[in-house]
């Protein structure tokens, strides 16, 4: 099944809530992949009823080209749910539908967990993710909401949005999923051609070997051997890589001693913007 607005799917969920179903949510921008899959497998096996909603939200990109080039493949993504489990609910509202008339983001304060990374480098993105996982979550009021450690920062930011609006449902944290040569898998992967791909293995293997000497190398050595290796890629432009606690985001310069860290990284690669990070410790 698949509602294209608020309206009918509160009413459909009301009913369902009566009938004592759970409800999982994944929330997504379409152009699915197996990582928006494992999500919405992972979710149909702890809930009774999910929901996958494909919105591409126009006030979390803050370049007009992005927005414009972002794929839009709503009918191979409801064929591919489908596939997965027939019982999956699709949501795919408009614009005008989910914001009402004024499609804006709202103003939040998430601390300075917001400004870095990319914060830093996606000016206002983080109250348009904040503005639209809200009004989804407002409108599907699941019991859990499924999210990809891809987008770890988001992630983070999600967990602070569900405290500071107050809403009743768990987020439930999912491990990145990558294709066999350790490539995160992303939307925006099907914008590189396969050799493009293939180049872009280099962030996963950049972020193991940070993994690998994280224990015996300190943060700025660590940078440094990240940012020689992209210098020989002309075609990658790496826009930060930063080492950081994993309850702070703030990126670090010295480790502290049982604090939990993970490398983050974004890259350019031949004009699709690429991000992942890694657990070190
Ligand atoms: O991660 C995404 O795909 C998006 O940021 C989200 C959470 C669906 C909000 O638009």
């Amino acid at each position: 099944m698949i509602l294209y607005t608020c309206a009918e799917l509160s009413d459909f969920i009301a009913h369902q809530k009566l009938q004592g179903q759970t409800i999982g949510f994944v929330p997504t921008m379409g152009a699915l992949h197996q990582g928006h899959l494992g999500l919405a497998a992972q979710a149909m096996e702890e809930c009774t009823l999910v929901v996958v909603s494909i919105f591409v939200n126009p006030t979390q990109f803050n370049k007009a080209e992005d927005l414009v080039n972002y794929p839009r493949t709503l009918e191979a993504d409801t064929e591919l749910i489908h596939q997965l489990n027939p019982d999956i609910l699709v949501f795919a509202p408009t614009a005008a539908d989910l914001y009402g008339a004024q499609i804006q983001a709202k103003s939040y304060d998430f601390g300075p967990m917001a400004t870095t990374m990319e914060g830093e480098f996606r000016p206002g993105h983080f109250d348009g993710v904040g503005t639209v996982v809200n009004l989804l979550l407002r409108a599907v009021s699941p019991d859990k909401a499924y999210f990809g450690e891809k987008d770890y920062q988001q992630l983070k930011i999600v967990e602070q949005l569900v405290a500071i609006e107050k809403l009743p449902v768990a987020i439930v944290p999912c491990p990145i999923a990558r294709n066999a040569q350790g490539l995160a898998l992303s939307s925006r992967n099907a914008r590189l051609t396969a050799a493009q791909r293939s180049q872009a293995t280099v962030v996963y293997k950049m972020l193991k070997k940070a993994q690998d000497c994280f224990e015996v190398q300190d943060i700025p050595a660590i940078q440094e051997m990240v940012k020689k290796a992209f210098d020989h890629e002309p075609q990658m432009t790496l826009e930060y890589f930063a080492i950081a606690p994993v309850d702070t985001l703030m990126p670090a310069r010295s480790k502290i001693e049982k604090t939990s860290y993970r490398a983050f990284i974004a890259v350019i690669v031949s004009g699709v913007r690429l991000i992942d990070n890694m657990q070190l410790n």
